[in-house]
């Protein structure tokens, strides 16, 4: 399969529109080695195929289509290789996309778990207003270990993992977390056998999550926080890491740690949906050369990686 980095940063993009933060403001006047990067999602297809899986719409996705030629294969007048959408959350930045593919010729196929389809039915109801576009045909994500399929996406198995996390702020039970707000997906490839683990969105590595970034030949896993009082120390929001379901990276049980204990056929690591104030962001801060060390990749919009 060939997965196709469309978006890498976390909600609020890199730089982020109000943002004077030392990467924000370091990036627009060019005083930091950094790219700009669009927000959370990736573009999944088979090797020989051109249709496949949008995984979460990202408000930025229009942007994402232009800069992606394989998202437009032009074989007719009206045309997209999106056979599916598969949303990992209903957050702001995953689902706001789904408003964007509106004028589709036929009802959107979009798989999602039980809480975010009724996240996007009542809290935001997006689904309720693509009804008078589009329309949406929704499909439950399994959460019992079962796998799906996406028709028109062959030999591509997806595998849904309920991760702990935290639903959108606008949804009813923010506050009371349910399985199924925020999940990871074990993406197989039948014929090739490559494997990849995502969950863009991760708060803590229980022993499921683990074995699944283990049997997988990548991982491609939330890079949003180096600290958990990142936002804190920077005074740009009171909001800790854990509490917004996200493990930081450094320090004693961060995902740095993880990562090293994963088995030499995990082979590549990779961070995505990276909040515009992580330091990884700046190409020659020491966080960057630490993780490069630790032959830990950063996520970048346009990256491709086949497995
Ligand atoms: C998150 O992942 O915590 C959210 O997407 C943040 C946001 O979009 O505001
Ligand atoms: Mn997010
Ligand atoms: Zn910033």
């Amino acid at each position: 399969m060939r997965i196709t980095v469309l978006g890498s940063a976390a909600g609020g993009g890199f730089p982020q529109w109000n943002c004077n933060c030392p990467n924000c403001a370091g990036v627009r006047a060019g005083r930091i080695r950094a790219k700009p990067r669009t927000q959370s999602s990736i573009f999944v297809r088979p090797d020989d195929g051109v249709d496949g899986v949008l995984f979460n719409a990202s408000p930025d996705i229009l942007e994402q289509i232009r800069a992606s030629p394989v998202l437009q294969p032009a074989r007719a007048l009206r045309d997209t290789a999106i056979a599916g959408v598969v949303l990992i959350d209903g957050q702001v930045d995953h689902a706001t996309g789904l408003f964007m593919l509106r004028e589709r010729g036929s009802l959107l196929p979009l798989w999602c778990t039980d809480p975010v389809a009724e996240d996007l039915s009542r809290g935001n109801p997006v689904l309720g207003v693509l009804s008078h576009y589009c329309g949406v045909a929704r499909h439950a994500v399994p959460l019992d270990g079962g796998s799906f399929e996406v028709p028109g996406v062959p030999d591509l198995e997806f595998r849904a993992l309920a991760l702990t996390g935290k639903a959108a702020p606008y949804s009813p039970h923010r506050e009371h977390p349910v399985a199924g707000d925020n999940i990871g997906v074990t993406i197989t490839d039948r014929r090739s056998g490559g494997r990849l683990f995502y969950a863009p969105g991760l708060g803590a590595i229980t022993p499921p999550v683990f074995d699944a970034m283990a049997g997988a030949d990548a991982v491609m896993v939330d890079g949003t926080f180096w600290r958990d009082d990142e936002m804190p120390r920077l005074g740009v929001s009171s909001k800790r890491a854990r509490e917004i379901g996200h493990l930081p990276q450094a320090g004693e049980g961060g995902m740095i740690e993880w990562l090293a204990r994963l088995p030499a056929s995990t082979a590549r690591r990779m961070l995505i949906h990276i909040n515009n104030t992580n330091p990884i962001l700046d190409e020659d801060s020491a966080e960057h050369a630490a993780l490069r060390h630790a032959g830990i990749e950063v996520c970048e919009d346009g990256m491709t990686i086949q497995l």
